[in-house]
């Protein structure tokens, strides 16, 4: 019997395939300009990107965001290419929601990937509001256990639970849920959008109830909704009047600026390039998310994902550079390297 959770990571690849309008290509990163430094007064060759994330060294701070997870030779191909790519370019990485896992057992193999993987930051994933339709600590935990993960990411999707007929739409008392499975799971808890942004209720909400980390997934990027909309054939079309709804990510980074001395912010949703991802550090987060850029090369091979991330690293060193900022600490929350936002 085909099970749909399984179909479904399918049905959204391929709508990200055949729909390049699903990346939403906002540039809202543009609307930020950064100073320059004809005198950086720093060599290229001594720039130092590297990072401390969940206790684990970075060799610069890029995240490969969730993607994918489930029982067919396409997505393991995709997990395992992202995989040895994170270990060897040392960067982190989080895999799709482990949902599947559970209505489709033999799906855990695609989420076994620490042997391809030993060192580097691993994320589990699982959706917030399955909570709320059976979802509990063992399922969590047997989450992080499957992937030896260092963290476990809640992926809050309102958004695309209400465009979609069968969604899971019933949020009451997630927070909570949460709050009590951060208390007792082994690994730390990080909550993350897949693409709409959080707000600044939802981190007060995320930090009253003890958790401290939290990935943005801004808009700007892929569209869940777009993408939703790719899999309704009854001719409703409130996924593509909704595609563009949400926080931006430059403008979620800010709205969280007051919590970073209690939080711990990731940036993600539509950075595309190595200055989008200095300028998410100077906003003030740890790690920089990217999903969709990803999604291609990993589908060819491990080495098509490292030429992506070598280009990433050699575009952020680059920026840093041209601040003329040496290393992370120089780059981290320095506002005054904004000359202008538009
Ligand atoms: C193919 C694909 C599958 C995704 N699946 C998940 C998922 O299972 N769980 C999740 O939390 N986010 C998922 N996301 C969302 C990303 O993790 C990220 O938050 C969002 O796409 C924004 O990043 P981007 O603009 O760089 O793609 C997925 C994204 C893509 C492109």
């Amino acid at each position: 019997m085909t099970d749909p959770t399984n179909e479904r990571k399918i049905e959204h690849i391929r709508a990200i395939e055949h729909d390049p309008a699903t990346d939403r290509d906002g540039r809202w990163f543009d609307r930020i300009l950064l100073t320059h430094r004809a005198l950086p007064e720093v060599a290229l060759d001594q720039i130092d990107p590297s990072t401390e994330f969940l206790g684990k060294r970075l060799s610069f701070p890029l995240l490969i965001s969730s993607m994918t997870g489930g029982d067919h030779e396409l997505v393991r191909t995709i997990n395992t290419n992202l995989a040895i790519a994170a270990e060897r370019c040392g960067v982190a990485m989080a895999v799709g929601s482990q949902r599947v896992m559970f209505t489709h057992p033999s799906a855990e193999a695609s989420f076994a990937l620490r042997e391809h993987a030993p060192t580097t930051v691993l994320i589990g994933n699982v959706g917030g509001v399955q909570l709320n339709y059976g979802f509990d600590l063992d399922k969590c935990q047997r989450a992080v256990d499957v992937l030896a993960a260092d963290a476990l990411y809640f992926h809050l999707n309102p958004l695309q639970e209400a465009v979609q007929p069968e969604g899971d739409t019933d949020f009451r008392g997630v927070a909570e849920k949460m709050g009590a499975i951060s208390r007792h799971l082994s690994v730390p808890v990080m909550l993350k959008e897949v693409g709409a942004g959080l707000s600044a209720a939802d981190i007060a909400l995320g930090l009253a109830q003890g958790i401290s980390h939290f990935d943005v997934a801004g808009s700007g990027g892929t569209s869940w909704s777009r993408i939703e909309h790719h899999r309704r054939h009854d001719g409703d079309e409130i996924g593509l009047r909704f595609q563009d709804w949400g926080l931006p990510t430059p403008l979620a980074l800010q709205q969280a600026e007051p919590f970073l001395d209690r939080a711990t912010l990731i940036a993600s949703g539509g950075l595309r390039d190595g200055i989008d991802m200095a300028k998410s550090v100077i906003l003030g987060a740890s790690l920089c998310g990217m999903a969709a850029p990803l999604l291609q090369p990993a589908m060819e091979s491990a080495e098509a994902v490292v030429t992506v991330i070598e280009r990433l690293r050699r575009e952020f060193i680059t920026a840093m550079f041209l601040l003329g900022t040496p290393d992370m600490a120089a780059l981290f929350r320095n506002r005054a390297l904004i000359v202008h936002e538009r």
